[in-house]
Formats: structure tokens, sequence, C-alpha cells
């Protein structure tokens, strides 16, 4: 199973609209995804916790990050804050395990935002999920000024539907490539 991440905990995100069209494409492909919504989890209660590994988690944070240890793949779905992710995203990314959670998974991203469409926290991420020898998948997409782009869960660039159709297929046969190889995380870990 592949999970894609809404990467924000704000209320009524663009971020999660985004996230289940995202789903939907990946369904007419024949593909299965969970989606993990940041605004459903209790990052307030994981804060306490301090990165200690005996503190109890929130369950639902727990379950969460059980779910990425046992996905096939991860779809980060990621809107610009200031430059950069948001910080709920790397609140939650920081109490993954490692190397469980990152070493050998597959992970594509997709940015939104105003102008540039989420370019800068892909990239920040691409050196995160890098750095913790993710396998990041080179063929992103950026959704620009996705105010005007996604509205009532339909997006109105069919250039940009065209590539968000492209990075499902492709990101699916990376996996299935990798997989067929034993060089995945499901076959490593
Ligand atoms: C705290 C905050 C900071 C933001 N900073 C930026 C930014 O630096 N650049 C940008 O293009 N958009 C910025 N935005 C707009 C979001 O990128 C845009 O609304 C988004 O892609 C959808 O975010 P959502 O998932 O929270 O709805 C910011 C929004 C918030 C809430």
């Amino acid at each position: 199973m592949k999970v894609i991440i809404s990467g924000t905990d704000r209320a009524h995100s663009k971020s999660l609209e985004l996230a289940k069209y995202i789903q939907s494409l990946y369904k007419e492909f024949g593909e299965e995804t969970t989606i993990i919504d940041l605004a459903q989890l209790d990052l307030s209660s994981l804060m306490n916790c301090h990165y200690n590994k005996q503190a109890e988690r929130p369950d639902d944070v727990v379950k969460a990050i059980e779910m990425i240890n046992e996905s096939e793949g991860l779809i980060v779905v990621c809107p610009e804050y200031n430059g950069s992710m948001p910080g709920a995203l790397k609140l939650f990314i920081d109490y993954w395990s490692y190397p469980q959670s990152f070493e050998f998974r597959p992970v594509c991203f997709v940015g939104l935002g105003g102008r540039w469409g989420g370019l800068r926290p892909v990239e920040h991420l691409q050196g995160v999920f890098g750095y913790r020898n993710s396998y990041v998948f080179p063929q992103r997409v950026f959704v620009s000024n996705v105010w005007d782009l996604l509205k009532d869960g339909k997006i109105s660039d069919s250039f940009v539907v065209e590539l968000l159709q492209d990075q499902a297929k492709n990101f699916t046969k990376f996996i299935k490539a990798l997989r067929s190889q034993n060089l995945d995380a499901l076959s490593v870990n």
C-alpha cells in the first residue's frame, strides 16, 4: 500500500484536497492508497515526548508511523509555508524511526503554493529524504497558485492533471522495478 501524506495541520487545507485528488488518480490506475492527514494527528501531545523513545507517544501518531514503515512508497503533498515545509510536517518526520521509516523507501513529492508551486519545500524535503537514504523519485509536480487551480476537488489546468497522472503511473512502475530486484524498504528491512 502506498501512503499519501497531506503535509500540513491546517484545517480545510488545499493540501488535503490535493491529496484526495491524487488518491483518486491512483484509484483510476487500480492502485490503493491511504491518506495520512496531519490535521487529524495529535501533534501537540507528540511535542511533549521530546524525542524520547521511552515516552508514551499519542496512539494516532504511533499508528501513522507504523503505516509509513509498512508502506511500499510515500507520496508527500507539501504546501509552501514561509519558503519551506510546514513545521508540523517536519515535527512529524522528526519522530519517524531511522532507518525503518526512511531507508530504501521510495518517495515522491507534490508541491503546492503561490507562484512557485511549492518548489522550495519540495527541494528541502528531497534533501531530508536523500540524507536519510530514501529513494527520491525525480519526477516532481508543482501546483502553482493553488487557490485558482484547485477548486471543489477539481483541477482546472489539464497540463497539471497530466503531470500528476504521469507521476502516479511512473512512481508505481518505479516501486515495482525496485521490488522486482528486492531493493526496496519492504524487501531490505
Ligand atoms: C503560514 C503560511 C505561510 C505561507 N507561506 C507561503 C510562502 O512562503 N510562499 C507561498 O507561495 N505560499 C505561502 N503560503 C500559502 C500556501 O502555500 C498555500 O495556501 C498552499 O499551498 C496551500 O496550503 P494549505 O494546504 O495550508 O491550504 C503560506 C500559507 C500559510 C498558512
